[in-house]
C-alpha cells in the first residue's frame, strides 16, 4: 500500500520537483498539501501547487493554507534568484487557483483520519507546523507514523549563512519547537541534501522519454535552477535537489546512515540564527529522557540517482 504523506512545503523549484516526484512515485499517496512562505510568498507557493496538481489532473491532494510568515512576525527575503520571481525559474503559472484553499484546522482531520498511517514531510520554513504543534499540542501530533524535516547543516557550511541553513535560518524558532517536540522525527540536514546532485545531462535524458506531462516544466525549471547553482558554487556539476531526496527518503530510509541526538538551534544573533549544532563527542551519549531526533548523515548516491531516473520517468499513476 502505498505510503500516505502530508507535505508542508514553499514552492520553490526544489519543492515542485519533490512535489512531482511524489505524484509519479505509486508508492507514495499526497494526501494534503499545505503551503507556506518561505522561496515565495504563501499565495505564489498555493498557485504553483495548483498548477502542478492541474498537470497531474488529481483533484483528490487538499491543498490547506499555511503561514505567510515566521513566528516572529518579521519580513523574511524571498530568492528569486534561485527559484525566479513566481518560484518556477522562468515559468508563471497560470492563473488558476484550485477553488477550494481549506483552512489550517484541515490538517487536524487528516492527522484524525490517517493517524500511524500518516506520514508528516516538510520541506519548508516550519513555522506552519510549528504552529500545529502549538495549537494541538506533541500528544495529537506525535499520534501520526513520523516527521520527515529537511532543513539544518551539522558540522558543515550553511547555505544562507556560513553556519545556517534556510529552511531553520527562515524561522528557527519554528525548527526549534519543531525538533524539539517531534517523536520518530528525521532530519535530512545539507549533509545529504547537498549530495543529491542532478545534472543537466540526467535532466535531459528524463525529459526525452516524453512519459509524462511534467517533462517540459522539469526542463525549463531545473535549468533556471543549475544556472543559479553554478553562480552560487563555482565548478558545480548539477543541482542539489534537497527536497526530493527528502521524499526519496520515505521509499528508501536504507540509503542513509542515521545518528540519533539532541538537536539545537541558534536563536538569537544573526551568526548563530538557524545554526543546528549535536553533541557529536564520541563520549557523549544521550540522556535517556532526553528528546532526540535521528539525523541523516550519509547517502548512497548511485540509489538515489538510480531511483531518481526511475520516477521521473513514470506515467502518471492512477490513484482512485
Ligand atoms: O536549504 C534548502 C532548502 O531551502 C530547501 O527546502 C529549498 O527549497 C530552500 O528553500
Ligand atoms: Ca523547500
Amino acid at each position: 500500500m502505498a505510503q500516505k504523506v502530508l507535505l508542508f512545503c514553499d514552492p520553490g523549484i526544489d519543492d515542485s520537483l519533490a512535489i512531482i516526484y511524489a505524484l509519479l512515485n505509486p508508492a507514495i499517496q499526497l494526501v494534503g498539501i499545505v503551503t507556506s512562505y518561505g522561496n515565495v510568498n504563501q499565495e505564489q507557493a498555493t498557485q504553483n501547487v495548483a498548477y502542478l496538481l492541474e498537470l497531474a489532473k488529481r483533484d483528490n491532494v487538499v491543498l490547506i493554507g499555511g503561514a505567510k510568515s515566521p513566528l516572529s512576525g518579521e519580513f523574511t527575503p524571498f530568492y528569486p534568484e534561485i527559484h525566479g520571481e513566481e518560484g518556477l525559474g522562468p515559468i508563471r503559472p497560470p492563473e488558476m487557483i484550485k477553488e477550494e484553499l481549506l483552512n489550517f484546522d484541515t490538517v487536524f482531520n487528516l492527522i484524525e483520519e490517517y493517524g500511524p498511517e500518516l506520514l508528516i514531510v516538510d520541506v519548508g520554513r516550519m513555522t506552519s507546523l510549528a504552529i500545529a504543534f502549538n495549537l494541538a499540542g506533541p500528544e495529537i501530533m506525535n499520534t501520526v507514523q513520523g516527521f520527515y524535516l529537511m532543513g539544518g547543516a551539522f558540522l558543515v557550511p550553511g547555505n544562507v549563512t556560513a553556519g545556517a541553513e534556510a529552511n531553520f535560518y527562515g524561522d528557527p524558532l519554528a525548527a526549534e519547537i519543531v525538533t524539539t517536540k517531534v517523536e520518530r522525527g528525521v532530519i535530512y540536514p545539507l549533509n545529504v541534501t547537498n549530495d543529491a546532485i542532478v545534472t543537466p545531462t540526467i535532466i535531459d535524458e528524463i525529459v526525452a522519454t516524453e512519459n509524462n506531462p511534467f517533462q517540459p516544466l522539469m526542463k525549463a525549471i531545473f535549468d533556471y535552477y543549475y544556472e543559479a547553482y553554478q553562480k552560487l558554487v563555482p565548478g558545480i556539476q548539477g543541482s542539489p535537489l534537497h527536497d526530493v531526496l527528502t521524499l526519496f527518503a520515505i521509499t528508501n530510509p536504507q540509503a542513509f546512515k542515521y545518528i540519533e541526538k539532541k538537536v539545537f538551534i541558534g536563536l538569537t544573533e544573526e551568526t548563530l540564527r538557524g545554526v543546528s549544532i549535536a553533541d557529536f563527542r564520541p563520549r557523549a551519549e544521550e540522556e535517556p529522557e532526553e528528546q532526540t531526533v535521528a539525523i541523516a548523515l550519509e547517502l548512497d548516491y548511485q540509489e538515489f540517482i538510480a531511483d531518481f531516473i526511475n520516477v521521473m520517468t513514470n506515467k502518471l499513476p492512477i490513484i482512485e
